[in-house]
């Protein structure tokens, strides 16, 4: 059996968005289909330790609060299943900033998940991997099985991988722009919304919409079509965020100043369709022959800090064990 192991993952932004929950293990109240991005990733290492209580690192830095107390209640539910037991260390890094929108707990419970499974005493299947996963973040569970992938609203769901990363012929520019740590984690704001939002049954019901119709649409790897209902999609949640009271207004200038100007170039005929995640930075979808080109264009505009230019990338993986 291992006692130190090594895990990585990629974060993904989803094309369909997964916002709200229901049921007891916290299953999705909408159904989501996701693009997991090379250049986001997680590493996590993993090891056994005799002390009275977990040990949770961050980015370098001891976790502390809620930061520190997911990661525990997330090695409880493993430990209350007895996939492992005792006490552990967890030493998690992130290539890309955190808790700003950008999917980060996509990638780290992924991670986790998968050198968990590793430490674990008992077989886990890769349905259950997936389904573990979503049970410290919903979107990790897409990240477990990587490059296209869907995560349906049903009992208890696992992810389920549409098309593999190196069949995936678009990628994701991500713009990243200046903001705060955001106030309202997704957990939060999804019960917000859903307590709040006037807008929210109908969230529901037109991602329920949106996620038939993506499948189709992906059949025909048309960007056209699938860029336009991503980036309805996402207004669509938005719309509901916004509409909540207090209101969930995740978007700062910067992210209206990308959106504006993804929306003019494709008027000049480049075809690039944004998409937004509960923060404000912003994903916007292209041919891999455009990236660059999306990617120097996001450079020059003023309110943009960093931009991360991304390929699909394939599934959570161990990197080393011993
Ligand atoms: C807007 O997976 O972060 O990014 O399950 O509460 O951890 P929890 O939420 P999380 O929510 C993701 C919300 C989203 C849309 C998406 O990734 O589908």
């Amino acid at each position: 059996m291992s006692s130190r192991v090594t895990a990585v993952a990629h974060a993904n932004i989803a094309l369909c968005k997964y916002w709200g929950k229901s049921g007891p293990l916290d299953t999705p109240a909408t159904p989501s289909i996701s693009l997991a991005l090379d250049s986001l990733t997680t590493t996590t290492h993993v090891s056994r330790i005799d002390g009275e209580s977990d040990e949770v690192l961050i980015n370098g830095q001891v976790a502390e609060g809620i930061e520190r107390e997911r990661v525990v209640r997330y090695l409880d539910i493993w430990r209350s299943e007895n996939y492992i037991s005792g006490h552990l260390r967890i030493d998690s890094e992130n290539s890309f900033p955190m808790a700003s929108g950008l999917a980060s707990s996509s990638s780290a419970f992924a991670a986790l998940a998968t050198a968990l499974n590793e430490l674990s005493e008992q077989r886990i299947s890769q349905t259950m991997l997936s389904q573990l996963a979503r049970r410290g973040s919903g979107s990790a569970a897409r990240s477990i099985s990587g490059g296209l992938s869907s995560l349906s609203s049903g009992d208890n769901p696992a992810s389920r991988l549409l098309v593999p990363a190196e069949d995936v012929p678009w990628g994701m520019v991500v713009g990243v722009v200046d903001s705060d740590d955001k106030k309202y984690s997704s957990r939060a704001g999804m019960k917000l919304a859903e307590q709040s939002s006037p807008y929210y049954r109908r969230w529901v019901l037109q991602a329920r919409h949106d996620y038939r119709y993506m499948l189709h649409a992906l059949r025909s790897w048309d960007l056209v079509e699938v860029g336009e209902l991503a980036e309805s999609n996402s207004n669509a949640m938005h719309g509901c965020m916004l509409a909540s009271r207090p209101s969930l207004m995740y978007w700062q200038a910067g992210t209206m100043d990308i959106m504006h100007s993804v929306v003019s170039w494709r008027e000049e005929g480049l075809l690039a369709y944004y998409t937004v995640d509960a923060g404000s930075h912003v994903a916007v979808l292209c041919h891999l022959d455009d990236l660059s080109e999306v990617a120097e264009r996001m450079q020059s505009i003023n309110s943009v800090v960093r931009v991360i230019a991304n390929r699909a990338a394939g599934p959570a993986g161990l990197v080393a064990c011993r």
